[in-house]
């Protein structure tokens, strides 16, 4: 995996543009990475997430090893192929939900066991097992197992969870990948500066193609949300590429792009679609609100995408109506919500180039309502 840095911000902040070169094509940062957690990004084609302008997906560990199971999909030909998406795919390791789907899990220092949240079967997800289902999956990146902990805990509890984190991303280390796959490291340490620092240090030691930021908005606020992003780049290296764990807001994404995050995934723009929930860039709206029931105008007047450029306000509002509830409705605002993520990121690309990115943001925050 190259990764080329094209352009760093001269208006003052981290940003940067980078170009990420992988076995099933390129990426340009910053991106968004759209949630497809069970081989689907929900309601939308490989087809159409091409339209809206995804370079890559995220796909998730736990639930593909729990339904259908690793080895039939890597029989199907591997995770691009059984979904049809050959464009890039990172894979999250299944230590996240594992410890948050199932409140049946027992760690140790070998790994997480826990029950599926499906039908009660036991799992045992050990570093080197979690290697050997992402490697059945195929994906591009590879996150390995690690111990996200909650907030608030207590320094010890961190530590603790950071040390483990380390250990395990040693082992999955020492598992053989397929040639094309990367290993990334997540940084944990909760919300201690000098516990993200120490972390940080030892994972950059194993000299992996790119870093994550692990253990971010499970309860802390957004302050330390930020200055915890700000002391890990600190110790990251420049030139690969860092990754922030299902971060965020229109408002967090920037901010921590100008702290020098490159990548980003969340279900945000999927989940809130589904519920109505859309994204402007004058903040996020519900369309189920009454006072769009008449509203001629698309959901965003300066979005390109086929839902803006198609329907109303109005005729949206009434798919998404209490005993209409047409499924088109989930469809149209999870399309528009992910290419809205994607022409903010890709806005920003645009003036980071243009030596304009610190204007871009004040710009931004001062015309977006919310967080
Ligand atoms: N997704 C969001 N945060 C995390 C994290 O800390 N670890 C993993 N594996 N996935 C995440
Ligand atoms: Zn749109």
């Amino acid at each position: 995996m190259k990764f080329q840095i094209i352009k760093e911000d001269t208006t003052g902040t981290k940003a940067r543009v980078a170009k990420i070169n992988t076995h099933h094509g390129d990426i340009e940062t910053p991106v968004f990475m759209p949630v497809g957690t069970r081989a689907t990004v929900k309601t939308m084609t490989p087809r159409v997430l091409r339209e809206v302008g995804t370079q890559i997906l995220l796909g998730n560990t736990y639930h593909l090893a729990v339904r259908p199971g690793e080895q039939l999909i890597r029989d199907m030909g591997g995770l691009h192929k059984f979904m049809a998406w050959d464009g890039p795919i990172l894979t999250d390791s299944g230590g996240f939900q594992a410890f948050s789907l199932t409140k049946l899990r027992k760690l140790t220092k070998n790994g997480v066991t826990f029950r599926s949240h499906i039908d009660g079967a036991i799992f045992e997800f050990t570093p080197e097992r979690v290697m050997e289902i992402e490697k059945c999956l195929g994906s591009d990146i590879v996150m390995p197992l690690d111990h996200c902990i909650g907030w608030p805990c207590t320094k010890e509890e961190a530590k603790q969870a950071a040390q483990t984190s380390i250990d395990w991303l040693k082992r999955s280390k020492d598992y053989e990948l397929s040639a094309h796959q990367n290993l990334f490291g997540i940084i944990q340490g909760s919300g201690y500066s000098d516990l993200r620092e120490w972390c940080a240090e030892e994972m950059v030691k194993l000299d992996l193609p790119g870093y994550a930021i692990g253990g971010l908005a499970v309860g802390e606020t957004k302050d330390v949300m930020q200055e915890m992003i700000e002391h890990t780049n600190k110790v990251l290296p420049v030139e690969k590429p860092r990754y922030l764990m299902g971060v965020g807001t229109p408002v967090d994404l920037i901010q921590a792009i100008s702290r020098g995050v490159d990548m980003f995934d969340c279900v945000m723009p999927t989940r809130n679609a589904r519920g109505g929930g859309f994204f402007t860039w004058e903040g996020k709206k519900q369309i189920r609100n009454s006072r769009y029931a008449r509203d001629e105008s698309p959901l965003d007047d300066k979005c390109s995408c086929y839902t803006c450029t198609t329907f109303s306000r109005s005729y949206l509002h009434h798919l998404f109506s209490k005993k209409v509830e047409e499924i088109l409705g989930l469809s149209m605002l999870t399309l528009h919500n992910i290419h809205f993520y994607h022409d903010f990121t890709k806005n920003i690309r645009q003036a980071i180039m243009e030596n304009r990115f610190q204007s871009f943001m004040s710009n931004f925050l001062d015309t977006y309502q919310g967080t």
